[in-house]
């Protein structure tokens, strides 16, 4: 059997965190994102400019990527859906914003 090549498997949608000044922290699905680079480790995503997300990135240059297990499936296909505008999907889903150890800004 010829070796797998890595690149033709299936790779996770995301479920990624953002929060800026005075707006609640929200959650975006993903699935367009990667890595850059290993050294350093450099990673990405590729948000729309008309998401929600997008300016509350903008203004903190802040992320976290989360990738969710099976049972949150339908989670994160809601989180895709809704937007961050008019829902808080944190308290939709029941998910916690906890703080991070190396982001700036807690609750992401
Ligand atoms: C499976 C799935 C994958 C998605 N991947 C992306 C993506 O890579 N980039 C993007 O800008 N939007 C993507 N979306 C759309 C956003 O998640 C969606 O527009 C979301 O409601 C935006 O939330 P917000 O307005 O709170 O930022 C995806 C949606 C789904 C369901």
């Amino acid at each position: 059997m010829n070796k797998m090549n890595v690149s033709s498997l299936p790779e996770p949608t995301v479920l990624v965190t953002v929060n800026a000044e005075d707006k609640k922290p929200n959650i975006i699905t993903i699935a367009w994102r990667g890595v850059f680079s290993h050294s350093p480790a450099t990673v990405y995503i590729a948000v729309h400019p008309a998401r929600y997300s997008y300016s509350m990135l903008k203004e903190s240059m802040e992320y976290v990527i989360n990738i969710p297990s099976e049972n949150l499936v339908k989670l994160t296909d809601y989180c895709g859906i809704v937007s961050g505008k008019n829902v808080d999907k944190f308290k939709e889903t029941g998910l916690t914003p906890i703080p991070a150890s190396i982001v700036r800004r807690s609750g992401l």
